[in-house]
């Protein structure tokens, strides 16, 4: 039978779309000159993460940081936890290697593929502390909802990778996508709600994203949700 992760015809279903063009001369240069130095280059092999960062610390992933602007300012406030930010779309890469490089951060690093085999094959069992998805492409339309990112075998995978305690926080500016991670999140057993039974995180704590501004601008909401991992 096919998962969420394939489609029937075993062609894998992607949560996102790969736009041509676009890189601005700065990003492209921000890629020629810091690629090297803060992304690791995807492999279908767990992340070796003592000669990856210089300090054995708390580790928080970010999937989908779009221009990385959020993901950016939360590793400059908490120098001592290292980050991780998993995402396809390089205008977002270049842009954060710019932010990274004008910083010289040395907690956070970019890893540019498909989150969903990233999350498979990078991250041995119960080594992160920390796990954000902050307005994944909402994929409105009825036949495009299984692209959605957050869906139970995704949410089942990212689950094993988590430590105990650890927490995932999620959040959305579409109404019917935030019910559906609330259903799939309360129906994960190794998870529970931190704000009480089907509720939202009505205070959340981090950044504004640029997804979420836009969001604002056209007059939606916005759905928080935190969870952590039985431990
Ligand atoms: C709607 S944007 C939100 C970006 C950012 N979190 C914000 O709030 O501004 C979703 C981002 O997730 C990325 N994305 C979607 N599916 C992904 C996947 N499977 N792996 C990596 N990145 C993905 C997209 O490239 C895009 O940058």
């Amino acid at each position: 039978m096919a998962t969420q992760l394939e489609s029937d015809s075993k062609r894998p279903i992607r949560s996102y779309v790969i736009r041509a063009g676009r890189l601005t001369v700065s990003q492209r240069r921000a890629i020629d000159l810091y690629w090297q130095r803060y992304v690791i280059d995807y492999a279908a092999e767990p992340l070796q993460l003592d000669s990856v960062f210089s300090t054995n610390t708390k580790l928080i992933v970010e999937i989908g940081f779009g221009m990385g602007d959020s993901l950016l300012h939360m590793a400059r406030q908490d120098p001592a936890s290292n980050f991780i930010g998993i995402d396809v779309h390089r205008p977002g890469v270049g842009k954060l290697l710019q932010g990274i490089a004008a910083h010289e951060l040395g907690n956070l690093k970019i890893i540019c593929h498909d989150a969903k085999e990233v999350m498979q094959h990078c991250f041995c069992a119960q080594s992160i502390d920390r796990l954000l998805i902050l307005f994944p492409d909402p994929w409105p339309k009825k036949r495009h909802h299984k692209r959605r990112l957050v869906q139970s075998d995704f949410i089942a995978l990212i689950t094993k990778k988590l430590k105990a305690g650890a927490e995932v926080h999620l959040a959305t500016d579409w109404q019917a996508y935030a019910e559906q991670m609330m259903e799939v999140m309360e129906a994960t057993d190794e998870l529970t709600n931190q704000m009480g039974s089907a509720q939202y995180w009505q205070e959340p704590h981090r950044p504004q994203t640029k997804f979420e501004r836009r969001g604002m601008r056209l007059g939606h909401g916005v759905w928080d949700l935190l969870f952590s991992k039985v431990g």
